[in-house]
């Protein structure tokens, strides 16, 4: 490599090459982001900039982060963010990359605080009052706290790394007065005396089936597996919160869970045999279905 000043055009070129060698997709909005990441730009000018050049420092810089990405890093690592319902997030190795069919969980959750609890929140009432098992990044929790002012939030995590990155991100979007994180395992049973407070109990817990683990794309795999392992059938966490789910939601409060692809059916007789009624399942924007709702009976 000259130490020469080279243009944005070429090292882009030679940037998506070598991803594609690597057998990264999409390696051209890759190089993109990547670069744009070291102009200090949006991807939006990087396309713009192709006959600017990059002092030699700057490309160094860039041949790192392609490097990275090459060894399949995935790109969120790589460039320390991720953004997820129109916010921005930090995210690194100990959390989940938040994924855009986890956008359409928070959705459902808006949908049904204004259709379930239209005289909640607001000066003088009580607050809305929304649980979130498996926060990781803290993405759900963040979203849901920004987009519903009189809602309060208690995240609960496992990952001690983890949580920290969670108040971060609630820190830079300005709602940590709004979210109570937590170190909790779901798996504990919870005090059954405790009172029942929480409106909505919601989560994206681990849904992957142990043996499918091995199989996926390498920048999975890259992410804890304690976010995406959910044992033999991929459902002992979501069995695990149905069961507790009652002892924390009030009468009339919903569960709202994100499950894997096939799991709808069990998923649905799970949330059945442990008292829930109104079970509805959601599809996301492919089609499938990947959310599910249920009401704890009044
Ligand atoms: C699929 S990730 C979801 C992360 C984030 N809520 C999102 O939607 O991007 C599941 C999260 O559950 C956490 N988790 C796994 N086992 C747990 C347990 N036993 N108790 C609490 N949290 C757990 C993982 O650390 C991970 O952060």
């Amino acid at each position: 490599m000259s130490e020469l000043p080279a243009a944005v055009a070429l090292l882009l070129r030679k940037g998506v090459a070598y991803l594609v060698e690597r057998g990264v997709s999409e390696a051209e909005a890759n190089a993109e982001f990547l670069m744009a990441s070291v102009l200090g730009c949006g991807r939006g000018v990087v396309l713009a900039s192709g006959s600017r050049e990059l002092p030699w420092k700057s490309q160094r810089h860039y041949w790192e982060l392609v490097k990275r990405r090459g060894r399949r890093v995935p790109l969120a690592y790589v460039l320390g963010t991720q953004p997820f319902a129109g916010l921005e997030f930090k995210v690194s190795p100990s959390v989940l990359i938040p994924r855009p069919e986890t956008e359409e969980l928070v959705e459902r959750v808006l949908v049904l605080v204004r259709e379930s609890f239209p005289g909640r929140g607001g000066p003088g009432r009580p607050p809305i009052n929304i649980v979130e098992l498996g926060t990781g990044s803290g993405c759900v929790a963040v979203a849901l706290a920004k987009r519903l002012p009189d809602a309060v939030v208690c995240a609960c995590e496992v990952s001690v790394p983890a949580l920290r990155i969670a108040e971060e991100n609630a820190r830079l979007n300005g709602v940590e007065r709004r979210i109570r994180f937590v170190h909790e395992d779901l798996f504990k049973t919870r005090n059954g005396s405790a009172p029942r407070w929480a409106d909505v109990l919601v989560s994206n817990p681990p849904y992957v089936p142990t043996r499918e683990l091995a199989g996926l794309e390498p920048e999975v795999r890259a992410e804890p597996v304690l976010a995406l392992d959910g044992g033999r059938d991929g459902l002992d966490a979501i069995r695990a919160i149905a069961a507790e789910a009652p002892g924390t939601l009030r009468a009339g409060g919903w569960l709202v869970l994100e499950f894997g692809d096939g799991q709808a059916d069990r998923v649905r007789g799970i949330l059945r045999a442990c008292g829930f009624a109104d079970i509805d399942v959601k599809r996301d924007l492919q089609g499938r279905d990947r959310i599910v709702l249920g009401r704890l009976a009044k």
